[in-house]
C-alpha cells in the first residue's frame, strides 16, 4: 500500500517572514493531524532555512523547488543539492511546466537533476504533463511517457523518487482534470514504470497529481487507485485549504 504524499509548492511567493507565518499556521493547524499521508512544504530558496527551523521537530518535509546538476561552480543564481540538504531539505521538485516553459529546462536537463539529487541522497518529485495543444493533438500519452522514460534514464533505484502528474492546462487555471482524465494518465505512466524498471516496479512508485486542486476536489481524485496525493500551487498558499487538502488525503 502506497502512502499518499502532499506537497504545497509555494512557487515565487512570500517574503521570508510571510513564509514563517504561513508554516507556522499550517504546523499549528495540522497539530498530530498526519496521518496515513506525507506532507512537504515547498518555498522560495530565501525562506527555506526560516521555515526549516519552524518545521524541525515536525514530521513536515522541507522540500525545495530546484536544484542544479552540477556539485558547484560558476553557476551564478543556481543551486546546488549539498546546499539544500544543508538547510535540511529532503525533497526537491524537478522539471516543474513552469521550469519547462519559461526556463528552457529540457527532459535531458531534467534528468541530469533527477540523478544528481539522487545520487545527493535527495529524493526527488519529478513532474511531467502536457500543454493543452499536446491534449487537444491527441499526444498527451506520447509526451507523456517520453518526459518519464527521459527523466528517469539510467536511473537505478525508484526509492528516493515520486511523480507528479501535471496537466499544464490545469496550473493556475481554475480547470483540474476529472478525476477520470487523472486516473487514465496515471494508469499509463504506471505502464511505461513497469516497462522501465519491471513488472512490479510501478506498485511501489507514488504518483501525484497536480493542477488547481482544491478542497472541494482533493477527495475525488485522491480517491481514484492510482493517484497518490497531490502537488498544490495556489491553494497551499491559504493554510485551511492545504490542511483540508491533507485531511482528504489521509481519509482517502
Ligand atoms: P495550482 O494548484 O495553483 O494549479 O498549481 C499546481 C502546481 O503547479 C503545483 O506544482
Amino acid at each position: 500500500m502506497r502512502k499518499k504524499i502532499v506537497v504545497g509548492n509555494w512557487k515565487m511567493n512570500k517574503t521570508v517572514a510571510e513564509a514563517g507565518e504561513l508554516a507556522s499556521t499550517v504546523l499549528e493547524q495540522l497539530g498530530n493531524g498526519i496521518t496515513g499521508c506525507e506532507v512537504g512544504i515547498s518555498p522560495a530558496f530565501p525562506a527555506l532555512a526560516e521555515v526549516g527551523k519552524i518545521i524541525e521537530r515536525s514530521d513536515i518535509h522541507l522540500v525545495a523547488q530546484n536544484c542544479h546538476y552540477e556539485d558547484d561552480g560558476a553557476y551564478t543564481g543556481e543551486v546546488s543539492v549539498r546546499m539544500l540538504g544543508s538547510l535540511g531539505c529532503s525533497y526537491v521538485i524537478i522539471g516543474h511546466s513552469e521550469r519547462r516553459q519559461y526556463f528552457g529546462e529540457t527532459n535531458q536537463t531534467v534528468n541530469l537533476r533527477v540523478r544528481k539529487a539522487l545520487a545527493g541522497g535527495m529524493r526527488v518529485i519529478m513532474c511531467v504533463g502536457e500543454t493543452l495543444e499536446e491534449r487537444e493533438g491527441g499526444v498527451t500519452d506520447r509526451i507523456v511517457t517520453e518526459q518519464v522514460r527521459e527523466g528517469l534514464k539510467e536511473v537505478s533505484d525508484l526509492d528516493g523518487v515520486v511523480l507528479a502528474y501535471e496537466p499544464v492546462w490545469a496550473i493556475g487555471t481554475g480547470k483540474t482534470a476529472t478525476p477520470e482524465q487523472a486516473e487514465e494518465v496515471h494508469a499509463s505512466i504506471r505502464a511505461t514504470i513497469d516497462d522501465m524498471f519491471g513488472e512490479t516496479a510501478a506498485g511501489h512508485l507514488r504518483i501525484q497529481y497536480g493542477g488547481s486542486v482544491k478542497p472541494s476536489n482533493a477527495g475525488e481524485l485522491f480517491a481514484k487507485p492510482n493517484i497518490d496525493g497531490g502537488l498544490i500551487g495556489g491553494a497551499s498558499l491559504k493554510a485551511e485549504d492545504f490542511v483540508a487538502i491533507v485531511k482528504a488525503a489521509g481519509d482517502s
